[in-house]
């Protein structure tokens, strides 16, 4: 069994990027600059963009977080959107989500400027994603392709099951691993919540995407003998002997499943460090493509 170890890799994408950004600097004197949108004080939320913005610093990025009350209107948010789109001095940003319930998520999506949605969540990068044209790809599909790249997991012709068809994660990754590029070739499957013989289709998937926040929900009785593994999910569980209350719990039940894995993720360390590093790469590539 191999742990696909998104923290390493992560690391040396980092290391590979601030490289990139010195470059930059020397022939252009250009500093990539990357914004996140924060509304309110959702506790997942406010680490993941702590996350971002402390990763930027550390390949030489400039960031800026932009923190709004749990109040923010829906018409102030998109302000603040049109700030961010017409500054020059910002190559991208991202609009953390979830948005409280009285914001339209799909019509502040839609108000980003395409060439600098690093999150690639915008319905035109989206399409290009679909017709396989340049673009931003969603952060955490493109860590994942990038991690069964750098391990050589081969994907060609491999019977591949997605649980979830999130627009975040479920949905990029089936189009991307069915495309005909690195990582992909695969003869991909969805299932979601109306899937009705899931452990029929896990128990013969050559790869499994576990994209659907139930934690510990794949478990070992439904994946076959040589299986590769990727775990999206990140759940706080209460765990009343850790001292901040919880611990993190994945989609996949690791000790049951990894038994019969031959490559799997690990939560934490796994895919989500990788989703950071390739916001990290979309940036770069929106301030190198000015
Ligand atoms: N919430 C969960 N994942 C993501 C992500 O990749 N980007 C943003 N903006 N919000 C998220």
């Amino acid at each position: 069994m191999t742990i696909l170890d998104g923290k390493k890799t992560s690391q040396d994408i980092k290391l590979e990027i601030a490289k990139a950004v010195k470059e930059l600097k020397a022939q252009n004197n250009k500093t990539p600059h990357l914004a996140a949108v924060l509304v309110g004080t959702d506790g997942a939320s406010m680490t993941y963009v702590g996350a971002k913005v402390k990763a930027c610093e550390l390949v030489g990025f400039n960031s800026t977080l932009i923190d709004l009350p749990e109040e923010t209107s829906e018409e102030e948010l998109l302000k603040q959107i049109e700030l961010l789109n017409t500054n020059d001095d910002i190559d991208g940003f991202i609009v953390q989500l979830p948005l409280p319930k009285h914001i339209d998520e799909q019509k502040v999506l839609m108000a980003v400027n395409p060439d600098k949605d690093v999150d690639g969540f915008h319905p035109e990068n989206v399409g290009r994603m679909a017709l396989d044209l340049p673009t931003f790809l969603p952060a955490t599909p493109f860590g994942i392709m990038e991690l069964l790249e750098r391990y050589n997991v081969e994907t060609s012709g491999k019977n591949v099951v997605v649980i979830g068809r999130s627009h975040i994660v479920g949905r990029p990754m089936s189009i991307l691993m069915s495309q005909k590029r690195k990582a992909g070739d695969a003869t991909v499957t969805v299932a979601h919540s109306r899937t009705k013989n899931l452990s029929e289709l896990t128990q013969s998937a050559d790869i499994i995407v576990a994209a659907l926040g139930i934690p510990e929900f794949l478990t070992g009785d439904m994946v076959k003998d040589g299986v590769t593994i990727i775990d999206v999910g990140i759940t706080r569980v209460d765990d009343a002997t850790k001292k901040r209350g919880f611990r993190l719990a994945g989609d996949v039940h690791f000790e049951s499943v990894s038994k019969k894995s031959a490559f799997i993720t690990p939560v934490p360390g796994g895919v989500g460090p990788m989703t950071i590093a390739m916001l990290l790469k979309n940036t770069l590539l929106a301030c190198s493509r000015k």
